[in-house]
């Protein structure tokens, strides 16, 4: 009973928050936008039969149902897989969860996959993480057409790690994936096997994401322009597809990877008893040494590799994984808005439980942690092809759109600063358009001053910053201009160099500040309001275009995205 009253006040405050933004102006740029752009199409790739593969398998995406909630089935969109060749591992389905199966390839591995699109619209999957040709990487060129199959044929390059396969169609990222179109990937190389690490089924997969739903079981997801703005959120936090998940465990040491397969929620993970969480590994695989956190940001696309060890807890013990109250990762009129509306059971930045840890069974020995985890090259300023022009990701936010670098996703349409020679390392600097600009970027140079120009060519920008100053309805517009974005590259990881901070949003960041790791292998970076991160990142093997983008998928769709060339 309750919950019809709350779903109907809901719809309720659904429309009027939507009635809200259209009387306070919120411009038709959007929607004007919106299939505009059309995409070039490239004819599906056929398999070569001079690649061998070591594995090949069929990977198909369509229609399904599952058991989700209590009562009726939810009608989903799914991966799955049939294995045709190679070692029969490499497929692990999850039972009764609509994520695609757990793929497990090993480094130096020739792998083919035949994609099979069985939706009613188009799509391509990108294997987001690893590291292939431009062809390979399920750019939105490549989608094709129900009905249609797409092969993909590369070598596995990429050292041992997680890594995320998901759709990426022009415009369509975000309800494909929030469907369920997504899974886990995991290269495995002889550096991981040799630490002797957790496995089988002391390694467990943990892909955090959440979900609306309606009174019927069936998923909401209607974006308005409010969603648009600021992603979308759920009220129910789903673990490997299933809410309210439960673990069971043995009194010894585990491997956890995380995924934040979420559209746009972050999370702050810690345990609930405050142990400090223990971190292995990142987006780009393990860390040199473990690192001990009191809590992590896992922002959407990025991973975490945990050791959880149990030892010595008692039988009938619990242990929760919670995301932590932080604040500064929405404009702060947004997230009021976005509490009255759908999120209000579960607000972005509120202390809430993801999954539960039970002790069901003592034993005696379990594997000690190593000190050591891997070893890889340390990139470093003097060997970047431009230490003195860095290039330039500027976000800018506001009213009219949301854009990298002041221009919203276009195709054919990269920039000279987006145009990367082949086999270099290269300085790049995120940082938001507005607000600061003058002064964080001072002496800066000519990427920096490509980045604002363009930045005020998005358009509204000095409106925008104006209208945060002043009190009532308009300030809401203002209010939208400063959030977190986790600003994902595709391609090779990279290493976070510095991150610093506008001094006006040191409070916010101080409950966000001590969860970021930046000693691993990155390919997504939360870039919070305010904050300028330096990465440098090398672009070898492959030429070609390859995208950078938001990673919150509707800021993504919305054409927060930009694509870069390796020439
Ligand atoms: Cu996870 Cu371009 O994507
Ligand atoms: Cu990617
Ligand atoms: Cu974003």
């Amino acid at each position: 009973m309750t919950t019809i009253i709350n779903n109907a006040r809901r719809r309720f405050m659904v429309q009027s928050g939507l009635g809200l933004l259209a009387l306070s102006g919120m411009p038709s740029f959007l929607q004007a936008m919106e299939g505009m752009a059309v995409m070039p199409r490239i004819p599906p790739r056929k398999a070569n039969p001079n690649f061998k593969a070591d594995v090949e398998f069929d990977l198909y995406c369509r229609p399904s149902q599952v058991a989700i909630l209590k009562g009726a089935q939810t009608q989903v969109l799914q991966y799955s897989a049939v294995l045709k060749k190679g070692p029969k591992q490499t497929l692990v389905n999850i039972p009764g969860s609509y994520l695609g199966p757990l793929i497990h390839l090993q480094k130096g591995q020739k792998v083919r996959i035949v994609l099979h699109n069985g939706l009613s619209e188009t799509t391509v999957t990108h294997w987001h993480g690893l590291h292939v040709p431009a062809e390979m990487d399920g750019h939105p060129m490549y989608a094709i057409d129900p009905g249609a199959a797409l092969v993909y044929e590369f070598e596995v390059l990429n050292r041992a790690g997680m890594a995320i396969y998901h759709p990426h169609p022009h415009e369509a990222t975000a309800s494909q994936v929030y469907h369920g179109l997504a899974g886990a990937l995991f290269v495995h190389d002889e550096e991981e096997a040799k630490l002797e690490l957790p496995t089988g089924e002391h390694e467990i997969p943990i892909v955090i994401q959440d979900r609306l739903f309606d009174e019927q079981n069936q998923l909401i997801y209607a974006r308005n322009k409010h969603d648009r703005m600021v992603g979308f959120y759920g009220d129910r936090i789903l673990v490997n597809g299933l809410p309210d998940v439960k673990i069971d465990v043995a009194s010894r040491a585990y491997r956890l990877r995380i995924l934040n397969g979420s559209n746009a929620r972050i999370y702050k993970l810690a345990w609930d008893d405050g142990t400090p969480i223990t971190v292995l590994g990142v987006d780009g695989g393990l860390l040199e040494q473990p690192e001990i956190k009191a809590y992590v940001m896992l922002a959407p696309g990025e991973r975490l590799d945990v050791w959880a060890d149990f030892s010595g807890r008692s039988v009938g013990s619990q242990l929760v994984m919670r995301s932590l109250a932080f604040t500064g990762v929405l404009p702060k009129m947004a997230q009021r808005m976005g509490n009255m509306m759908h999120a209000n059971q579960l607000p972005v930045g509120s202390d809430y439980p993801i999954f539960t840890i039970r002790v069901t069974e003592k034993v005696s020995d379990s594997p000690k942690l190593p000190a050591q985890l891997s070893s890889f090259p340390h990139y470093h300023i003097n060997d970047v092809a431009n230490p003195n022009k860095p290039m330039p990701i500027s976000i800018s936010e506001g009213p009219m759109a949301m854009l990298l670098n002041g221009r919203a996703y276009a195709d054919n349409d990269v920039q000279d600063f987006e145009r990367i020679k082949l086999n270099t390392l290269q300085l790049i600097e995120i940082f938001h358009a507005h607000g600061g600009m003058g002064m964080e970027h001072k002496g800066g140079g000519m990427g920096m001053g490509m980045g604002m120009g363009m930045g005020h060519k998005g358009g509204g920008m000095g409106m925008g910053m104006g209208m945060e100053h002043k009190e009532g309805g308009m300030g809401m517009m203002g209010g939208m201009m400063s959030m977190a974005h986790p600003i994902h590259l595709h391609g090779q990881q990279f290493q976070i160099i510095s991150r610093s901070v506008s001094s006006d949003k040191t409070d916010d960041y101080e409950t966000v500040r001590h969860g970021f790791i930046e000693t691993g292998l990155k390919d997504t970076v939360l870039v919070m309001p305010g904050e300028t991160v330096r990465i440098i990142k090398p672009f070898q093997d492959f030429k070609g275009v390859f995208m950078y983008h938001c990673h919150n998928l509707e800021h993504e769709d919305m054409g927060m995205m930009r694509d870069f060339s390796i020439e």
